[in-house]
């Protein structure tokens, strides 16, 4: 049986704490404790990138990633990357390419694309089909996806490339973020945690 510990990261800009068991994993800490559920688990085993989050700027599935590794990390989830008066490029054009249909396999194309362009600013269509070969959609078709997410780095290019990353993601620079968890659970605390927190 593992016992809790306490896990101290940044979590779309703000840093919490959370004492928790260390074998849990971050997929279910992010939809369950707080409360993030745009994160999707569709295959559990890191196959389809439906659960795909941003760790320390590079596409992580939290299906396969534990809690207790997240000690000191950065996190960004698809709740981080924008907010309701502002999506982010990415998500602009996936909805004027009509790159969507279900939308489960959405957030995580989302998060590997961002992650991508924040590493990679000008892609070529072949670098953004290898950055989205971990994730699969059962619906809509690959094609509109990685035109949408090619036409979002073009355009994004084309603004000041100092604001390249605010532009991806919001920047919370100290300020309050434009996202905020809907119901923050008392197990997660911007110091401190909770001792009487039992997950299993
Ligand atoms: S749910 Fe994590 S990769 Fe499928
Ligand atoms: S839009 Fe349905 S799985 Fe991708």
């Amino acid at each position: 049986m593992s016992e809790n510990i306490e896990v101290n990261f940044r979590l779309n800009g703000e840093n919490v704490t959370i004492r928790t068991k260390a074998n849990r994993r971050l997929l279910d800490v992010l939809r369950d404790d707080f409360h993030l559920t745009g994160t999707k688990e569709g295959c559990s085993i890191g196959e389809c990138g439906a659960c795909t989050v941003i760790v320390d700027r590079k596409a992580v599935t939290s299906c396969l990633m534990l809690i207790g590794s997240c000690e000191g990390r950065d996190v960004i989830t698809i709740e981080g990357v924008s907010s309701p008066d502002r999506l982010n490029p990415v998500q602009r054009a996936i909805l004027e390419h009509q790159a969507i249909q279900c939308g489960f396999c959405t957030p995580g194309f989302v998060m590997s694309a961002t992650a991508l362009l924040m590493e990679n600013p000008n892609p070529t269509y072949e670098e953004i089909k290898v950055a989205l070969s971990g994730n699969l959609c059962r619906c809509t078709g690959y094609k509109q996806i990685i035109d949408a997410i090619y036409d979002a780095a073009q355009q994004a290019n084309r603004a000041d490339p100092a604001e390249w990353d605010r532009n991806i993601i919001p920047d919370s620079g100290g300020r309050p973020l434009p996202w905020q968890p809907l119901n923050k659970p008392e197990v997660c605390e911007l110091s401190g945690g909770n001792e009487n927190e039992e997950q299993s």
